[in-house]
């Protein structure tokens, strides 16, 4: 991008709300193949539709992840606030919130404004005049975090996982309200640490930071982050030690000391990026880890995923899929989607409708399809469910193909399988098919703009990203 220090976040608070106390947390145990010839259905217990936001689970503290070894962090889905602070929000703003992080990607890669971007948030503006706000919803199920420990001695900071920017930051002392919003863990204080260091002014590591560069403030570089909702972060660029686990530590990490935030970050005290670009972390643990990272995103509240820095070393396992790079956005993770189907069905779609290419991104929700995609998905999906005869319910939000399952103890539903360049494939499980008994799939703003592959359909699998695939194992969280 030319001019702008952006990056493609929304507040995270905003669509950390999404859907939380609707969502049908199916399990994979509860996933049995359907009898039909094809193999194009399964059938889920409701049981495990269970309204997860009536729990209010603290965030754990650090997890031991399965498979633990160095490099790994536990990735948990934030947990609810709870008491009289919780943070609640009408479905339909967390909608947007997602909307403009979209858009916000769209426009990023194409390097111009995205096409129909404005209509489709104005459609879901009209839209979210008749929706209610559920008093259950919580904070933060559809954020993403690790827990890690900053300087000497260190600190328990919880950040949000972003494969969709560069800048890793957390707040920093000295910060007083509002600068600086509430957070759970101890703030940072770079004071304290005795392996802190402010970036110099004319070091090669501020240069670096380009677009993200707000000059000089006494000799320290300053950064500042501009997030696609408005919600910025400004600060000192330094660098301290960063233990992912006792003894697997990155010794120099470059992050952003943030002394002003502006915008909702409740629920995380800051950013883990995991872009492309050469400030991210995974970039900057490239040299001990290898280029390598793999994460893997958990379906429930009460389950641990992990992200693994540098491994694993082989794809071996792994349905690969060719990384692409947009030119005007070198931080996202671009793959190319190629066919979807419904109920073991390949869907009618045509290939130039896939030729923006797809992001692969844990900070949006709901995945963003071509319109074309989307509607040929759409159509196929409801004939393949309509001999069920399940009842529909009003749209929600962007998700227009809703039903009511309140009346059912098991419902079969048509598998949804996406297929990426050379043949990879991601099969949904119900968590990656259904929100708030919703297709949890929205269209982009035009046939040609990039998809986006949200962090609902990536959930419970093993997503796996070297220089040049990315890689889906099933059944990995
Ligand atoms: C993990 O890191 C520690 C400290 O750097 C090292 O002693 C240990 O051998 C490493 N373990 C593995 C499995 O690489
Ligand atoms: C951050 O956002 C706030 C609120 O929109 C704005 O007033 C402030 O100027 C922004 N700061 C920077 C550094 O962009």
């Amino acid at each position: 991008m030319a001019s702008s220090s952006s990056s493609s976040r929304v507040s995270p608070v905003r669509r950390a709300l999404l859907l939380s106390s609707f969502l049908f947390c199916f399990l994979p145990r509860h996933v049995a193949a359907g009898a039909t010839g094809a193999g194009g259905y399964v059938t889920v217990s409701t049981n495990g539709f269970a309204d997860s936001s009536a729990t209010c689970d603290e965030p754990a503290g650090p997890v031991i992840a399965p498979r633990q070894r160095n490099g790994t962090l536990a990735v948990l889905r934030l947990a609810h606030r709870c008491g009289p602070s919780t943070a609640s929000a009408s479905f339909a703003e967390v909608q947007r919130a997602d909307q403009r992080r979209v858009e916000y990607i769209q426009r990023r890669v194409s390097g111009v404004g995205s096409r129909g971007a404005k209509g489709a948030l104005q459609q879901l503006a009209a839209g979210s005049r008749s929706a209610t706000v559920p008093t259950t919803m919580g904070v933060g199920t559809f954020q993403y975090v690790v827990t890690v420990s900053l300087g000497t001695p260190g600190v328990s900071q919880t950040v949000e996982v972003d494969t969709g920017s560069d800048v890793s930051w957390v707040q920093c002392k000295p910060c007083s309200a509002p600068a600086c919003y509430s957070q759970r863990d101890q703030l940072f204080d770079p004071a304290k640490s005795s392996t802190y260091s402010a970036v110099p002014c004319g070091a090669d590591a501020c240069s670096e930071l380009r677009i993200y560069e707000a000059g000089c403030s006494g000799s320290q570089c300053g950064y500042v982050v501009s997030y696609g909702d408005g919600s910025n972060t400004t600060g000192v660029y330094g660098s301290d030690t960063l233990a992912l686990a006792p003894g697997n530590t990155v010794g120099t990490f470059l992050f952003g000391c943030g002394h002003a935030q502006a915008g909702m970050f409740a629920g995380i005290d800051g950013l883990l990026a995991l872009g492309r670009q050469s400030m991210s972390l995974k970039s900057q643990a490239a040299g001990a880890y290898g280029g390598v990272f793999s994460y893997c995103l958990p379906s429930k509240q009460s389950a641990a995923g992990y992200l693994t820095l540098g491994g694993p070393s082989s794809a071996s396992g792994f349905a690969t899929t060719g990384l692409l790079t947009a030119w005007a956005a070198p931080t996202f993770y671009m793959v190319m989607l190629t066919g979807i189907s419904v109920g073991g069905q390949q869907v009618a779609v045509p290939a130039s409708a896939f030729a923006g290419g797809t992001v692969v991104d844990t900070g949006t929700v709901i995945t963003r399809l071509p319109p074309t995609a989307y509607a040929a998905l759409r159509s196929a999906f409801r004939g393949a469910i309509a001999p069920y005869g399940y009842p529909s319910a009003p749209a929600n939000g962007i998700l227009d193909t809703c039903y009511d399952f309140s009346r059912y103890g098991v419902v079969t539903l048509p598998t949804v399988a996406l297929t990426f360049s050379g043949g990879a494939t991601l099969a949904l499980e119900a968590p990656g098919i259904l929100s708030s008994g919703c297709l949890a799939f929205a269209p982009n703003g035009g046939d040609g703009d990039a998809a986006i592959l949200g962090n609902v359909q990536q959930r419970s699998f093993a997503v796996r990203f070297d220089g040049s695939t990315v890689g889906f194992m099933p059944g990995a969280c």
